[in-house]
């Protein structure tokens, strides 16, 4: 099937060329010449293990291409909105302006029996108010919504094996149409048995931001529970292997720390709180306000932390942050808990070396204020503490005997509750967590 995808962020990038990798025939566009420039030569423009593979891989059949022109996706019969939609400044509701304008300048291309499939999280209500645009200037074309529940650092393991795929589609014939549509593009997936919830535009709207607001709930439990056990001395990661082990809790997402960043979690449940306040409804999504806050307690947290460890003072101290993406196996630095933390301490006097596997490049454009340094050894060179907010493998893996001749003191703050406590305190190490007893 010919597919266009509207915009080429990590969303659409890896959708577009996951579509060629089930064997369709996809433009993916973008406004951005640069990004474009970048995937038509193969070079992914941000970091996502193994899509630099499948870009190459698709590229080469000629089944996937790259424009900055719309024009070229006339002729699709799919055509998937991947934009961003981003908190409006200084407000918590979303910023649809991008969604509105790609739907706006398909319109043109569209022909009558297109599909436009929204894939963008949106508040609740969007897709039946772009449904109407689509079906008022274009007879014959409609609209269904499919969201889209990729992590960065699995995108696409998640985008070729969904866990489920959900479709909000419009009612009666036109519901039929749209989901057959639907079924083509991604017949290999629904032929595997990948569990399909089939419903109306609201309730696929609001599964995606269900979900995120969920997941960012049972962080901020965990982490609820961690300021719970530093003021009784108990241990939050024994407290989660515990409660985990009952299967209707589970252990995935109980991962107490520094809390929850990125382009999705924070500013999908403020749009969530914003779109409530709309509709009237505020009061079932006010415990989200404590979510936020709890979430953000935990940044504060760190920073009182590293000030506790560096004898009651921050001024002067060296100090080395391993971690600046939001997440390990990412460069994205979207509203980054490590970044966060970094400049706190630097603007409380500390003198700050952030490293980062993938993200530094990202943070000096964002945060050039910051010192950054190429691996652990060469930030940690002589200081004070040693704060991990990031859990890559690398700083995981690291030998404390070894990592401890570099610094000066041998202080480490565990931010993610990544390392083995007791393999860093056998090396001489001060060991100090969020959620669990100083040494
Ligand atoms: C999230 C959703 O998981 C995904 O389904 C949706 O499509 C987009 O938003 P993502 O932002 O890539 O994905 O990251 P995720 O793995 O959910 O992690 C979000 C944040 O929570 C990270 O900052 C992570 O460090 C933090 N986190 C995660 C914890 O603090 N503890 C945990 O136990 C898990």
């Amino acid at each position: 099937m010919k597919i266009s995808v509207i915009g080429c962020g990590y969303l659409g990038a890896v959708h577009a060329a996951s579509m060629a990798e089930l064997g369709h025939e996809v433009v993916g566009v973008d406004v951005d010449a640069a990004k474009v420039e970048s995937l038509q030569r193969g070079a992914p423009p941000f970091h996502e293990p193994g899509f630099g593979e499948l870009l190459g891989r698709t590229l080469a059949s000629g089944r996937l291409t790259f424009s900055t022109d719309f024009a070229d996706a006339a002729g699709s019969r799919v055509h998937f909105v991947c934009v961003g939609t981003p908190q409006k400044r200084g407000e918590y509701a979303a910023d649809l302006r991008y969604v509105e304008a790609a739907t706006e300048a398909l319109l043109p291309v569209l022909a009558s029996g297109d599909l436009v499939v929204g894939k963008s999280t949106v508040p609740v209500g969007t897709a039946a108010r772009l449904a109407e645009m689509v079906e008022g200037k274009v007879p014959g074309a409609l609209l269904a919504w499919n969201p889209e529940f990729l992590r960065e650092g699995f995108a696409v393991q998640d985008t070729l094996h969904p866990d489920r795929l959900v479709y909000g589609l419009p009612a009666g014939a036109d519901g039929d149409t749209a989901r057959a549509l639907l079924d083509e593009v991604y017949a290999q997936i629904v032929e595997r048995g990948t569990p399909k919830v089939e419903s109306d535009y609201a309730t696929a709207e609001m599964v995606k931001t269900a979900a995120n607001s969920f997941l960012a709930t049972k962080i901020s439990f965990i982490n609820a529970m961690a300021e719970l056990c530093e003021a009784t001395g108990a241990d939050v990661k024994l407290l989660a292997d515990a409660i985990g082990y009952d299967d209707r809790i589970g252990r995935k997402f109980l991962n107490a720390g520094l809390g929850f960043g990125g382009g999705c979690l924070p500013k999908d449940i403020r749009a969530f709180m914003a779109r409530a306040g709309e509709l009237g409804a505020d009061q079932a999504l006010t415990f989200l306000k404590e979510v936020d806050n709890i979430n953000m307690r935990r940044r504060i947290r760190m920073v009182e932390l590293a000030r506790e460890v560096c004898d009651g003072s921050l001024l002067g101290k060296r100090v080395a942050v391993l971690g600046a993406a939001f997440k390990p196996d990412s460069d994205d630095i979207r509203d980054s808990p490590a970044l966060n933390v970094a400049a706190q301490l630097q603007l409380q006097g500390a003198v700050v070396r952030v490293t980062d596997p993938a993200a530094v490049e990202n943070s000096r454009r964002q945060w050039p204020h910051l010192d950054y340094a190429d691996s652990p050894e060469e930030a940690a060179e002589q200081a004070d503490a040693v704060l991990v907010l990031t859990e890559w493998r690398q700083y995981r893996e690291l030998d404390p005997q070894e990592f401890g001749k570099v610094v000066r003191s041998r202080r480490m703050l565990d931010g993610r509750n990544a390392l083995d406590r007791d393999l860093w305190e056998a090396a001489g190490w001060t060991y100090r967590a969020l959620g669990r007893r100083a040494t």
